[in-house]
């Protein structure tokens, strides 16, 4: 898609009900969809990474009727019932690949190969094939240890122990589900929680999820599902794009609601905090078993830097990108560290995020495991692309709105992937993207 330039704006003001998440999106429609009954499933999020994981199920031999953004009715096959082509393709998302992996490998079938985009075909998956194949299932990886997948199913599982070398929800979500099918009891250690939709997806539908410690298990082999009938709360990933927009333009403030606040997503609020945003928050009625509520932000002139440590970085992984613009108006040098896991996102977002700041005027350096940005000049403006990335599409058109200069943000449409009404959402809040 061409370039969409996005000027500066004085202030943004007004209310949003941000879109439906996207991980949860994922995760009810695999789960309904190998339930023993039709699930509703309320606002699912209609996007290009979610179309692509209800084409997969489809694909797979399972009902659904209804549209994305409204509702879908999805009649599960059961746990063991899924009949895949020979061959799904999985578009630009990694959740899919690599939870739906998890599921395939417990299905009777002879193989099926799994592949996505350019994007995703470069991202890491002996992280799932390893442990898996300690399980007992068939599946390999390309020689990189990349996509294309080839997984076979039928394959005895026997529980395992895990270690995760770092915090990841999409290999630990997939273990649990592989552990479904496993007999024995499937262990994840995670060296710092990541976040817990799959094991709260999981106990909503009749699974005991085990929690010992630091690691969280389940005990196979389950004989079925039944996900109830679920709305899709609102997305903290896309909220966020706005909470950073407001807290630089919002006046008299920008409000969100309806927002998931999985305290496995929301580690941002603590960094913006830190560096002296106040941000309201008012909590709601929880939504499919989720912590949900509004956020309101306004306008603060007095930015600090802060540094950003490992620990929290698996609860703001996504959000990380926007940092920088935080840090770009802020006093001081802001660092985030034990962030290496961004380079294998859906572009390498240390070395995309880095060139897109500098590109902007912004003094920001490349870390091995993260970046640093020297803050107070603010954003000059001028030119960026998202690399067909969706988290520095919104980024670009983030900074557009702050900068000096506007900015023209190349391949804005990336957008699409999580959330196609980005720039008419910006404009509700009197940001007119041309
Ligand atoms: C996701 C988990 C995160 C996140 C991704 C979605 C999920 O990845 O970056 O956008 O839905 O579980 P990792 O858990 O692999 O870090």
């Amino acid at each position: 898609m061409a370039a969409v330039r996005v000027a500066p704006v004085t202030l943004l003001r007004g209310t949003l009900q941000v879109p439906p998440d996207k991980s949860l999106t994922h995760r009810a429609i695999m789960l309904a969809g190998v339930s023993g009954r039709e699930v509703r499933v309320g606002r699912p999020l209609d996007s290009a990474d979610t179309g692509a994981t209800l084409q997969a199920l489809e694909d797979c031999g399972v009902a659904v009727t209804g549209h994305l953004g409204d509702a879908v009715r999805i009649t599960g096959r059961g746990l063991r019932g899924l009949r895949p082509p020979p061959a799904l393709d999985c578009a630009n998302a990694g959740t899919l690949m690599r939870l739906f992996s998890g599921i395939l490998v417990g299905q009777r079938i002879d193989h099926v190969v799994l592949d996505g985009d350019e994007s995703l075909r470069g991202r890491p998956m002996t992280r799932i094939a390893r442990p898996l194949r300690a399980m007992g299932a068939q599946i390999f990886t390309a020689p990189g240890g990349t996509p294309p997948l080839v997984v076979s199913g039928g394959a005895p599982l026997r529980g395992i122990e895990h270690h995760l070398e770092v915090a990841s929800a999409q290999v630990k979500s997939c273990l649990l589900l592989a552990g479904l099918f496993a007999e024995g009891t499937t262990w994840v250690h995670e060296p710092v929680p990541s976040r817990d939709h799959t094991e709260r997806m999981l106990e909503a539908s009749g699974v005991s999820v085990l929690r010992e410690g630091g690691a969280v298990g389940v005990a196979g082999p389950v004989e079925g599902l039944a996900l109830p009938d679920m709305e899709v709360p609102g997305d903290f990933s896309s909220a966020a794009a706005h909470l950073v927009a407001g807290a630089l333009l919002g006046d008299p403030e920008v409000r969100l609601e309806g927002v998931n606040l999985n305290p496995g997503r929301t580690g941002l609020l603590a960094v913006m905090r830190r560096m002296g945003v106040e941000i309201r928050e008012e909590p709601g009625a929880p939504v499919a078993g989720e912590p949900c509520g509004t956020l309101s932000v306004s306008r603060t002139d007095d930015l600090r830097a802060t540094e950003v440590a490992p620990h929290e970085v698996p609860s703001m992984i996504d959000e990380l990108p926007l940092v920088g613009l935080l840090a770009a108006r802020a006093s001081g040098t802001t660092v985030v560290r034990g962030a290496a896991e961004l380079r294998v996102k859906e572009s390498d977002r240390i070395a995309s995020v880095v060139r897109a700041l500098r590109g902007l005027g912004v003094d920001a350096q490349e870390r091995e495991d993260g970046f640093a940005v020297a803050g107070g000049a603010g954003i000059r403006g001028g030119s960026m692309d998202s690399v067909g990335d969706h988290r520095l599409a919104m980024l670009g058109a983030v900074a557009g709105l702050v900068s000096r200069e506007g900015v023209s943000v190349g391949d804005f449409g990336a957008v699409a992937v999580s959330y196609p009404g980005f720039a008419r959402d910006l404009a509700a809040l009197g940001a007119v993207p041309a």
